[in-house]
This record gives C-alpha cells, structure tokens and sequence, in this order.
C-alpha cells in the first residue's frame, strides 16, 4: 500500500519524505487555504515546491466547479510538473472532466467519494484514483472501510485500473484498517503515520538493550 501525505503542510512534507517511506502527496482548497495560499500565482508556486520535495504523485484540486473551469484549471495545473494529478470533485462536471483528462493521459484524482456507485462512475471515467472519503463517513455513523473494501472488491471484480485512495483517513487504525482491506493508497495525516512506529515493547526492550550495552564497553 502506498503512503500519500494529506497535507499543503511543506514541513510536514519534508518530514514524511525524509522518513524514506513517502509516496506522493494529496491537497485540497481546505488544507491549501490552512497554509495560507492565496491567489493564482502562489498556489501555482505551492505545487511546484510539493512536487520539488516528494517524489511521488500530488494532487492539486481545482477550485472550480463547472466542466469548462475544471478543464482550464486543471490544464494549468498539469502544466506545473508531470507529478500533478488533476484532482476533481465527483459530480457531473467532475466526472466529465475527469474523463477529459484522462484521454489526454493527465492523471486525476476523483473526490469527495461517498458511494460504490460513484466509485463506479470515476473508474468508467479513466480516473487513476478514486477518493472515498473515510473519516467523514464515520462522522455520520456509517463505514468508513466497508466503502473502501466494497470499492476494492468491485474493482477488483471488473478488472478496473483506477486506484483506490482512502482519504480522510483520521487515525492510525484506520492506515490498519486500510491494509486489510486492499486500499491501493492511504493518504494520511503524518500524525497517524508516526503512530504505526509506537509500540510500548519496543521502548522497553530498547532500554534494556541500551543498559546491557553499556556493560559490554
Ligand atoms: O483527503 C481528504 C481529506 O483531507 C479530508 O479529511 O479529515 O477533512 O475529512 P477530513
């Protein structure tokens, strides 16, 4: 499973990408904004430093939502750097747009993904990845995962290529859970990535070792 970092957060991006384990990078208008980004100019820019940090796919959200806007924005933003995958909201429009992109060979990333069936409709539209969204489905007392797993399944099922992306991912659990269920990528929040390197073993067999170690010098 790949590791993306779900953040506008250049810090933080540095972080995750010196860990050694990072695999791209996700944004959207409400983590952009966190950061303080404002006008055209400066979001262009703020891509191209992502994009200069991490190796990896980023995704840069349009901030439109009629197909014509979606596709002039997201020409720019594919112009910035061959990492930038067009990220699209999941509506008519975006599903449109998305199919655009897609047969001009430009990655997408198709969000705000709440259903099987729109899952269905961003993987017929030649999206590389799909985005269900898992925190905010919890939020409402729903699955979470078992959106995510019923995704994987039906891709898996019909052979379709898209990715699937679990977004909104809030916890380390959740990164757990994704595994079990097949989540091509999990975009996350560096705290929740730190969280898998704790175990109260670890640190307790460490200080043993580092007291029998000074008693071997
Ligand atoms: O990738 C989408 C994600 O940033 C949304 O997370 O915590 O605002 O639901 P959240």
């Amino acid at each position: 499973m790949k590791f993306f970092l779900d953040t506008a957060n250049l810090e933080q991006i540095k972080e995750a990408q010196s860990l050694g384990i990072l695999d791209g990078v996700t944004t959207n208008p409400s983590l952009m904004a966190k950061e303080g980004i404002k006008g055209q100019e400066n979001i262009l820019k703020h891509y191209a430093d992502i994009c200069e940090i991490v190796d990896g796919d980023v995704s840069a959200e349009v901030l439109s939502t009629t197909y014509e806007e979606m596709i002039k924005e997201g020409e720019e933003l594919s112009k910035i750097n061959p990492q930038i995958c067009v990220k699209l909201p999941c509506t008519i429009d975006g599903i449109k747009a998305v199919k655009y992109f897609s047969s001009r060979g430009i990655k997408t990333n198709c969000t705000l993904v709440f259903s099987v069936g729109q899952a269905l409709l961003a993987a017929k539209a030649g999206a590389t990845y799909v985005s269900p969204f898992v925190g905010r489905l919890d939020d409402i007392s729903t699955d979470g995962i078992g959106l995510v797993a019923q995704i994987v399944d039906v891709y898996n099922t019909y052979g379709y290529q898209t990715q699937v992306l679990a977004a909104s991912i809030r916890h380390t659990q959740h990164i757990i859970q994704c595994l079990e269920v097949g989540a091509d990528v999990a975009t996350c929040p560096l705290k929740a990535i730190l969280g898998l390197i704790n175990h109260p073993l670890t640190d307790k067999g460490l200080e043993t070792f580092i007291k029998d170690a000074a008693k071997m010098v």
